[in-house]
């Protein structure tokens, strides 16, 4: 439920509740409620007592700094990933061995751009800044998901990539569409629908692949063998070195730890794997009855580490294509920026009385 429609909520105070500067309460923190205006415990109080009874945060309301910076942290990282994760399948689009591939990987890619673009809006309720947070990515000073930071090497991994990671996706994301704060959880709905077709196509891919030839076979297990650790780290480090899972599981933006959800993922997978005839590379792989899950190994935090940091792969390759589109795009800001300005300036004429219109 929303806070406008939650009849326990304080009265809003209208268009003064604006979201402020990033890490900032906007003006609703003063206007919010008649009860609260000047007390912060009040407005703590009710903003805890709306999360604990699963209602939605939204951009008017009061919230805590470091919910809001939280809140900006996580969207910004997952709309940057959206966006870098188009380079490693757009990498195939040319090379797609039939038009029908082509199309399929085209509309994916493009999918992708639109849910960077629905996330940056997201952050912008909170008061990002757009132009801020994409500067952010360039500059290396904000990161991206680790997993879009290896290479591509054959078709099949345009496969691998729907069905694994498009798969940790959606385990990582549908609880996502429950998450506390109303404008990301709203996205994330739109968001995982559109994910769940990207898994579809890629398992398609792979079953038509495993029923064609020993090479094409061969070039599903490589990548599947390429993909799957890293698909595993996509879910963030153990819960033990996680700093933020506690009090983002508190304020109900995290629904499930990273290692409840690497777990739902690998015991969904498995028999995905064996349905399509291929060999995860884990060989602690194993249903463990007494647990009713599957015991699997730990991926290599080392690499995760080196990764995050910007040491993995493709990490250099990856920003330097973002910046360059970023660079090559300018003029279309540019002119977008002019024709809105010019826009505004028509408008503000035909308001006008024609006696006191300027005619410059
Ligand atoms: N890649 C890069 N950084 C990662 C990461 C990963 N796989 N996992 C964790 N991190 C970073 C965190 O951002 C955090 O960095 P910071 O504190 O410097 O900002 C640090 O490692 C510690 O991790 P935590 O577990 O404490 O961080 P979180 O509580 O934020 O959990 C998360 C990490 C599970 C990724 C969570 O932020 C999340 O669920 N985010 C939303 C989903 C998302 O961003 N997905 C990215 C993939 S997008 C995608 O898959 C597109 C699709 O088309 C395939």
């Amino acid at each position: 439920m929303s806070a406008a429609q939650d009849s326990s909520r304080p009265p809003d105070n209208g268009p003064a509740g604006q979201p402020g500067p990033a890490g900032q309460p906007g003006p609703a923190a003063a206007g919010q409620s008649d009860i609260g205006a000047a007390n912060p415990d009040e407005l703590e109080r009710f903003f805890e007592e709306t999360v604990a009874r699963d209602r939605r945060i939204e951009p008017r309301d009061w919230m805590p700094d470091a919910y809001r910076k939280t809140m900006v942290r996580q969207i910004a990282q997952h709309a940057h990933s959206e966006i870098i994760g188009m380079q490693p399948e757009g990498n195939w689009v040319t090379r797609a061995p039939s038009l029908r591939r082509k199309a399929i990987l085209l509309a994916k890619v493009q999918d992708e751009a639109g849910h960077g673009l629905y996330l940056y809006s997201a952050a912008e309720t909170l008061g990002a800044d757009r132009a801020d947070l994409t500067d952010r990515l360039i500059t290396g000073k904000q990161k991206y998901s680790s997993i879009f930071n290896y290479p591509t090497l054959t078709f099949a991994d345009v496969g691998v990539i729907g069905w694994l990671v498009d798969g940790a996706a959606i385990c990582n994301q549908v609880p996502l569409c429950r998450s506390s704060y109303g404008p990301y959880a709203r996205a994330m709905i739109r968001i995982c629908k559109e994910e769940s077709f990207h898994q579809r196509q890629g398992y398609e891919l792979l079953m038509t692949m495993m029923r064609g030839t020993d090479a094409q076979r061969e070039m599903v297990q490589d990548a599947a063998d390429r993909w799957w650790w890293p698909s595993l780290m996509m879910f963030g480090p153990p819960d033990a070195d996680s700093p933020n899972t506690e009090q983002s599981m508190r304020w109900r933006i995290k629904r499930h730890t990273n290692d409840d959800l690497r777990q739902r993922f690998v015991d969904m997978t498995v028999p995905q794997a064996e349905a399509l005839g291929v060999t995860l590379p884990d060989p602690d792989l194993r249903w463990n009855q007494e647990r009713q899950h599957y015991d699997f190994g730990q991926p290599d935090w080392a690499e995760f580490k080196r990764i995050i940091s910007g040491n993995g792969p493709c990490n250099a390759q990856r920003v330097a294509n973002r910046r360059a589109a970023h660079e090559a795009g300018a003029w279309v800001r540019d002119a977008a920026a002019a024709h809105a300005a010019k826009q505004a300036r028509v408008s503000r004429r035909g308001a006008m009385p024609a006696g006191l219109r300027s005619e410059a």
